[in-house]
């Protein structure tokens, strides 16, 4: 996706979490179309929880479009464990960053939230108006609660205020940069790195959390990044006549069960062992598969299938080794 006339190669362009993974894919993104003008700032310099600091970056540098990639993240056990951190520090940041945005004049920002917005027992596959019509799954509520608030903020200050904000839901998202920290990661990281270990210390066999029964769907963050950049490219006539909606799904439209796709990673990396389901451990929620009619009628569809994506994915892990994350 190159520059368009709403995204300019010479517009001032925020990247709210660059280091991370979406943000960084983002970032290499922007810089093949030829964005030079990229406002780039890690956590030690913007601690965007500080709204003073938040201030006076918006203030200075008055950037013209915004991604909003910045937020605490986390697997299961991450998400239950520091559930008040979790809650804490993305309303912060949003508050903080969206705020400011508008003070500052913003022309557009696009916040990222995450599929776990929906009910628990949602229909499936999830369409964005099933926001709100059932009870969220609770082992990562405060999480969901946050990013739920972070999309009634991009609505709230558009219709009050005419602010361009937007939304995007992705579903889950794994790719390089990804966090393979095992007691914070999502699940493709944390097998990636389960059947990588076993393989090299031959060990007969690998544990997976959970039952292996529940469906999910996984995206590569370059095609996420791919539908971020379209996403903020794109008019506020052709959003309202497509999407039609404060946010927007960003999905592949198929999901594979845990167990496919630990037996999946397993044939990647080449291990040999047996698979062990550890039932002790929470499966969260049945079947996430997300609709994604609004993005294909933007012109967006995902172009790295899973195989390949894995396979990228422990390239990466594997030049990189485990770098520590806080949690
Ligand atoms: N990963 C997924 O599967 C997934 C799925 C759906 C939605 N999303 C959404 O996509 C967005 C990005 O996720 P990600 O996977 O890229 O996460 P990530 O790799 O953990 O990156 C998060 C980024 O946010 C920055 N950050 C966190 N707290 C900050 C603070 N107080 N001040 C400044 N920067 C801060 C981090 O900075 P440091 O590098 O300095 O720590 C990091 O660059 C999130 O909104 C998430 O909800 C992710």
């Amino acid at each position: 996706m190159g520059a368009t006339a709403d995204l300019p190669a010479s517009a001032r362009i925020y990247v709210a979490g660059h280091r991370g993974m979406v943000g960084s894919a983002i970032t290499r993104a922007l810089q093949a179309a030829g964005h030079k003008n990229l406002l780039l700032r890690t956590r030690a310099e913007l601690d965007l929880t500080d709204r003073n600091a938040v201030r006076t970056f918006f203030q200075a540098e008055k950037p013209e479009q915004v991604f909003l990639a910045a937020a605490r993240v986390g697997g299961i056990l991450a998400n239950n464990t520091y559930r008040a951190d979790f809650i804490h520090d993305n309303l912060a940041i949003q508050l903080n960053v969206m705020d400011e945005a508008h003070r500052a004049g913003v022309k557009r920002l696009l916040f990222l939230g995450s599929s776990c917005i929906y009910p628990k027992h949602a229909p499936q596959p999830m369409k964005e108006e099933h926001l709100l019509t059932g009870l969220l799954e609770p082992t990562n509520q405060p999480y969901a609660i946050a990013k739920i608030a972070g999309i009634e903020m991009c609505d709230a200050y558009h219709r009050q205020h005419g602010a361009d904000f937007r939304a995007a839901m992705p579903t889950n998202l794994y790719g390089p940069g990804d966090n393979f920290d095992l007691n914070t990661s999502h699940v493709i990281p944390a097998l990636i790195r389960k059947f990588h270990e076993a393989k090299v210390a031959n060990a007969p066999s690998v544990a997976v959390w959970g039952t292996g029964t529940p469906r999910r769907e996984f995206l590569h963050v370059d095609d996420m990044a791919a539908a971020c950049v379209l996403l903020m490219g794109v008019s506020r006539a052709v959003w309202d006549e497509k999407v039609r909606h404060p946010f927007v799904n960003v999905g592949t439209g198929t999901d594979v069960t845990i167990r496919e796709l630990a037996e999946l990673i397993g044939q990647v990396v080449g291990y040999s062992g047996k698979l062990e389901f550890d039932t002790s451990k929470p499966d969260g929620t049945p079947r996430k598969l997300m609709d994604g009619s609004r993005m294909r009628a933007l012109g967006w569809a995902p172009r790295i299938g899973l195989a390949e994506g894995l396979q990228a994915s422990l390239e990466w892990f594997v030049r990189q080794g485990p770098v520590q994350r806080k949690a």
